[in-house]
């Protein structure tokens, strides 16, 4: 395809490259995006997922719980597009990933926890509202599991899992990452994201305002898509694979 060859002329002699990545990335391990054709905001209410919703609404809570602990959950697993990333970061040239995703799919595929920054948080642990106390998962779950169903912490707040709520802050760690891979980039590829969010789509745009090379990778329009150097139309788990490809050559 002459977009990925046009692509990867665009990259030619990027070494910090900037990759960002949305919810599209993972809907081919099974995980649907939210503003997609099959998005989850067609059929959840966006607002049930604030941190005052959460905070004020105790059955709410209690259902996200019984979800966590009481479902068998399903065991998702990176595809071509995540180890692509992975491949991407072996060849020396990015600068680190910035995810608005939580899944996790990004370590599962290789990359390593210092090359990523996952401004929206992930469901790998839980705090409390009011202090950002830290509980184990396994602790929270034997509890739940003893009949706690809407756990609190030892100061008195509620606990939730470390995804970031709408109105909640992005946490500090990944955000001062972000920063640091976002200054640092030379160029940046967005991949199955329609850059509506922010402020994590801003790491994004202040690298093409600096006039490096921005590639759009995303199956339909994005919100930034009159910015792209290069626009790639498709399915993430196919194109980046090849694009990766394409810049290894052009490494060697
Ligand atoms: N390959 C490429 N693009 C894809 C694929 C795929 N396999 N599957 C879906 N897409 C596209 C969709 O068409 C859509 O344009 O990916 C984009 C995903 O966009 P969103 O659903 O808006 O997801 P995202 O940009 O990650 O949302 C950002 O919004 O709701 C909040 O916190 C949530 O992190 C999320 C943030």
């Amino acid at each position: 395809m002459q977009q990925i060859a046009a692509a990867a002329a665009a990259l030619e002699g990027r070494t910090r490259i900037l990759v960002f990545t949305g919810a599209g990335i993972s809907t081919e391990s099974g995980i649907p995006d939210f503003r997609g054709p099959e998005g989850v905001w067609k059929t959840v209410d966006p607002k049930d997922f604030t941190l005052r919703h959460y905070v004020t609404n105790a059955e709410f809570r209690r259902r996200r719980w019984q979800r966590r602990f009481g479902e068998d959950r399903r065991e998702y697993r990176p595809n071509a597009a995540h180890k692509a990333v992975a491949d991407l970061w072996a060849t020396g040239r990015m600068v680190g990933c910035i995810t608005q995703n939580i899944d996790g799919l990004h370590l599962d595929g290789g990359l390593p926890p210092t090359a990523l920054a996952e401004v929206h948080g992930n469901t790998r642990g839980i705090e409390c509202v009011a202090g950002g106390h830290r509980h184990a998962v396994a602790a929270v779950r034997r509890r739940w599991l003893d009949g706690d169903l809407d756990p609190q912490c030892h100061c008195g707040s509620i606990l939730k899992s470390t995804v970031v709520l709408f109105g909640e802050q992005l946490p500090m760690a990944a955000v001062n990452r972000a920063s640091q891979f976002s200054g640092g980039a030379d160029a940046a590829v967005a991949v199955g994201s329609t850059l509506s969010v922010f402020p994590a789509a801003e790491y994004l745009l202040a690298v093409a305002d600096r006039r490096h090379p921005l590639i759009i990778l995303n199956m339909g329009p994005t919100d930034a898509d009159e910015l792209a150097t290069v626009r790639l139309e498709g399915k993430a788990g196919d194109l980046l694979p090849r694009l990766v490809d394409a810049l290894r050559a052009d490494t060697e």
